[in-house]
């Protein structure tokens, strides 16, 4: 047998979310960890699927099934030309990883980063440039910073927004700045927007639409219609570039699952028409409130999202180990998202697409967990 796996291997290892998750399990813990729906994804999306099961069933062309492209250019409004479908936004990802950069090329990105975006950028050579956000009572975009990262071998921008974990929406001076940057360093952008329909404010502005020619947007029905485990996401490509990122994807899973890719075109006209969106916005909102004020009430210091379903907080001094066994509340510590400077100091996340439930008796747990530890 040969000795060793390639030493890429050792670029990653078991997650922290997987882990938490784990642990959650073992616990009997309630899950504020890991970013998943506990609810189904909602019927219309269930029916499209069980009809397209037994009819759409065979291979799609790699860029993805035709209806499914031209439901997303007409929600989108971008050419179904400019689509490739992939298997989740993590393909997505890892497919512009492949077509955009590679040994010797560096990518700027922010710090907390999404996990995915390190092992992909270093499995294909390229060195990930961290540029920490400003945490003070909210989190800031350094803009300053993040020019000064930017060198001879910079190759793309990286940014999520709405953004995971700190719930943050980049507004549009910091998107136009943002493409500044990059046109004056000729360099892609990759804007990662599977949060796209969950802002509790003033909608995220597509970075697409300031800077067509160098913007690739990622998404994910998984996101937007609550079937995280279906595996279909997107990428918007700049006019002409679809094909190129297509022969990429094509050697990592050909093309998602038939049947799902149908059921989401199906889905997408029917979301817009019958107001899913503003629905699912309306019920994160409730339980948004009802976290941050349980946590606040407890005296943690709470920074509201405006964005995504996750909620960034400071619980110093405990750690997520103690937190899952001892209080039995699972949540991901804020060391999961950095890699180049310390995290602030305390900081977790919650994740709240779970049941307004499992958040109330989490934050009872919780409660009950910091008043004996006095
Ligand atoms: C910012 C961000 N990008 C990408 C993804 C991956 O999405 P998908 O499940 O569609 O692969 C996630 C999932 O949590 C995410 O939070």
């Amino acid at each position: 047998m040969p000795a060793e796996l390639h030493p890429r291997t050792k670029i990653t290892t078991e997650s922290i979310f997987s882990r938490m998750s784990r642990l959650a399990l073992q616990h009997g813990a309630i899950n504020l960890g890991q970013g998943f729906p506990s609810n189904p994804p909602p019927a219309f999306l269930l029916e499209a699927a069980r009809k397209a099961v037994g009819t759409v069933d065979q291979y799609t062309p790699p860029f993805g099934l035709p209806s499914l492209r031209e439901a997303l250019a007409e929600d989108l409004g971008v050419s179904p030309e400019d689509i490739v479908v992939t298997a989740g936004a993590t393909e997505a990802l890892s497919s512009l990883a492949d077509s955009l950069y590679g040994v010797g090329d560096e990518v700027v990105m922010l710090e907390p980063y999404f996990d995915a975006y390190l092992p992909q950028t270093l499995m294909v050579g390229a060195r990930p440039v961290l540029v920490p956000m400003r945490l003070t009572d909210r989190w800031e975009l350094d803009l300053e910073a993040l020019e000064r990262a930017i060198t001879p071998r910079s190759r793309a921008l990286l940014v999520n927004s709405p953004y995971n974990p700190t719930g943050s929406i980049f507004s549009r001076e910091e998107l136009e700045a943002i493409v500044t940057l990059a046109r004056e360093h000729d360099l892609w952008i990759i804007s990662d927007e599977v949060y796209d329909e969950l802002y509790f404010e003033a909608p995220p502005t597509p970075l697409r639409a300031l800077a067509p020619e160098r913007v690739f947007t990622v998404g994910s029905a998984g996101k937007r219609l609550e079937a995280t485990g279906w595996r279909i996401g997107w990428i918007v490509t700049p006019p002409g570039l679809a094909p190129a990122v297509t022969g990429m994807r094509q050697w990592s899973s050909f093309c998602s699952a038939a049947p799902l890719q149908a059921a989401v075109a199906q889905a997408l006209p029917i979301a817009r028409a019958e107001g899913f969106y503003p629905q699912l916005r309306e019920s994160y909102r409730q339980r948004k409130d009802l976290l941050a004020q349980g946590l606040q009430a407890m005296g943690l210091e709470v920074f509201e999202p405006v964005g995504t379903y996750f909620l960034t907080a400071r619980m110093p001094g405990l750690s997520a180990e103690t937190l899952v066994q001892q209080a039995r509340v699972a949540i991901i510590p804020g060391s999961a998202f950095y890699a180049s400077s310390p995290p602030p100091e305390g900081l977790v996340r919650f994740a709240f697409c779970k049941t307004p439930e499992d958040i109330a008796q989490a934050l009872e747990r919780l409660e009950r967990f910091l008043k004996i530890r006095g």
